[in-house]
């Protein structure tokens, strides 16, 4: 470590035990615990994600760690304070429910805070921006956590949000991580592949996550190195809402029911059509052929032939000389 990462990182550990200090042992933090309880955060939670509370003040932790000696040129290097125009530093955390993010190793180096007011004309999480030791894209929540888990629960399961690793985790899911949005990155995907082919993609059900599912789907497909299975949820729920409406065991089940990515892609095709009208079936049996093609393996192959078939009333026969056709205009 060269000796500018090193009081950045100290900085981040000391920013990271005081906000947890301040959710759960101060009068200032019961803003912050009121909220924990309302979103179900019980203290194994807490203290397992080292979730903390940054009060509303603009100057508390600033105040805090210049107390213990630690220079302005690096705290204003931290991210985790403005700068005015006149050079003085404040909080840039306020008021917000406070999750560490860490790197591979399990060091944090960033924070996204939750706003927990109902001022909408806040962002709902900020986070960090750009450090020397924080780069977004290359982080993935809870990894260095999961990637332990991942060894006996045989993969891991991408989240999109922070709640939905954390109502995982509840569940018994230990493997989870998330991407912290919809918007997958090849970095994110590279860390992956060192741990397991084994991947479950879980985003929200609504249209945005599944749109990115598809994504998802396809830069992993793209890499070739992985088994994916794919989760979508109904009524648009995030799991993190799934768990809370449906209980943990119908969860796990909805995860143990993850489709193949043929499946998923399938799925999404059929409802792009009218199938009761023939022009369009003939369209969208090309396309699922299209889909099916890329299959490498012949035996699933085969079995996505053979439902499309009984599915859509037409003969094995065709589908399979249609198939037979689509793969040598891939070759
Ligand atoms: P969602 O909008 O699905 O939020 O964004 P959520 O995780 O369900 O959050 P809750 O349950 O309302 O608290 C998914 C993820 O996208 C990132 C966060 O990582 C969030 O968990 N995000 C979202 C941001 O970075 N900034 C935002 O303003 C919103
Ligand atoms: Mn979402
Ligand atoms: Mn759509
Ligand atoms: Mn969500
Ligand atoms: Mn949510």
């Amino acid at each position: 470590v060269s000796g500018k990462l090193s009081p950045l990182l100290k900085i981040q550990q000391e920013a990271v035990d005081f906000y947890h200090r301040v959710l759960l042992t101060t009068k200032a933090g019961e803003r912050g615990m009121q909220y924990a309880q309302k979103r179900e955060l019980n203290n194994d939670i807490l203290e397992h994600f080292k979730i903390g509370y940054a009060p509303k003040e603009d100057n508390v932790l600033i105040t805090y760690l210049r107390g213990k000696g630690y220079q302005d040129d690096d705290l204003a290097e931290s991210g985790l304070f403005v700068q005015a125009k006149d050079g003085r530093l404040f909080d840039r955390f306020r008021d917000r429910l406070m999750f560490p993010l860490d790197n591979e190793h399990g060091r944090t180096i960033g924070f996204s805070g939750r706003r927990i007011s109902n001022d909408k004309s806040e962002a709902k999480y900020m986070n960090s921006p750009e450090t020397p030791i924080f780069t977004k894209s290359k982080v993935l929540f809870h990894f260095a956590e999961a990637r332990k888990a991942a060894r006996s629960e045989g993969h891991l399961v991408l989240y999109e949000g922070y709640m939905d690793v954390i109502a995982a985790y509840k569940a018994g899911i230990k493997a989870g991580i998330a991407s912290m949005g919809t918007s997958l990155t090849d970095d994110q995907v590279y860390m992956l592949r060192r741990i397991t082919p084994n991947i479950i993609v879980n985003y929200d059900g609504d249209d945005p996550g599944v749109h990115a599912e598809e994504r998802a789907a396809r830069m992993f497909n793209k890499d070739g190195n992985f088994n994916l299975g794919i989760v979508v949820l109904p009524e648009n729920l995030d799991p993190d809402e799934y768990v809370k409406k449906y209980g943990t065991k119908k969860y796990q089940e909805e995860v143990s029911g993850a489709l193949t990515p043929t499946d998923f892609f399938l799925k999404r095709l059929a409802q792009k059509y009218n199938l009761d009208n023939d022009r369009e079936k003939i369209t969208y049996l090309a396309e699922a052929i299209k889909e099916i093609s890329q299959v490498r393996n012949p035996v699933e192959q085969d079995m996505y032939v053979e439902r499309l078939a009984r599915s859509a009333g037409v003969s094995i026969d065709s589908l399979k000389a249609n198939l037979a056709r689509e793969r040598r205009r891939n070759n």
